[in-house]
């Protein structure tokens, strides 16, 4: 018989690393891969990592079409307290912002055919201030992304399983993955959206 021992409460596998190494006072934190069984669980990784931004971070998607990249930054959007819905797939727009606790940009890099044409959008001026950036098919800009970034890949498994590494290339993210880690084993399988922010 299949025990279910080894799932964590929202349903999802446990990671598969170890958890933050803590160094004097810096965590270095782990990459942390986890096993999303349905898009309602890559939406609760969203939702529990938005939950945990503070404001300036930069988080890279990777990985192929249809993998979850735009179901997760939905979650985001949520855990940020923005209406989820105002997340869609922006395929001729690269930049599309939203609002909650924080302002959202969400950005999609995938027509884009060089590094001149993405500095020419204007991508850059995101990267200051409060503004919370995430990017769908990042690897088209690696040179302009910030160092201190959220990286996170999704690659399907089956149908509606994904697998999602998520790995932090600094202090602040490394912050971030350290919290969301944290919010998302103590997250509920079921969520509500009660806590969402509307602003008129
Ligand atoms: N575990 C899962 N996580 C995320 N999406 C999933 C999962 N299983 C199935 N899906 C489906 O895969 C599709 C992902 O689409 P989308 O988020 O737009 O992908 P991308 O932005 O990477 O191209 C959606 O139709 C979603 O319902
Ligand atoms: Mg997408």
């Amino acid at each position: 018989m299949r025990s279910n021992k080894s799932l964590q409460p929202n349903g999802t596998k446990p990671a598969k690393t170890q958890p933050p190494v803590v160094k004097g006072r810096a965590a270095v934190v782990l990459p942390w891969t986890l096993l999303s069984s349905s898009s309602q669980q890559t939406d609760r990784l969203g939702q529990a990592l938005g939950r945990t931004l503070r404001g300036g971070e930069t988080i890279a998607l990777y990985g192929p079409l249809g993998a979850g990249k735009t179901a997760l930054v939905r979650g985001i959007a949520q855990g940020l307290g923005a209406a989820p819905e105002a997340v869609t797939s922006p395929t001729f727009v690269v930049i599309h912002e939203c609002q909650g606790r924080l302002p959202l940009a969400h950005m999609d890099w995938y027509r884009i055919t060089s590094l001149r044409e993405l500095e020419s959008t204007g991508v850059m001026e995101y990267f200051s201030g409060q503004t919370v950036t995430a990017i769908e098919w990042a690897d088209k800009g690696l040179a302009l992304l910030p160092q201190d970034r959220i990286e996170i890949t999704l690659s399907h498994r089956a149908k509606q399983s994904r697998a999602i590494q998520l790995n932090a290339t600094g202090p602040m993210s490394g912050k971030v993955l350290a919290r969301t880690r944290q919010a998302h084993r103590r997250m509920p399988n079921k969520i509500s959206n009660k806590k969402r922010i509307t602003r008129s």
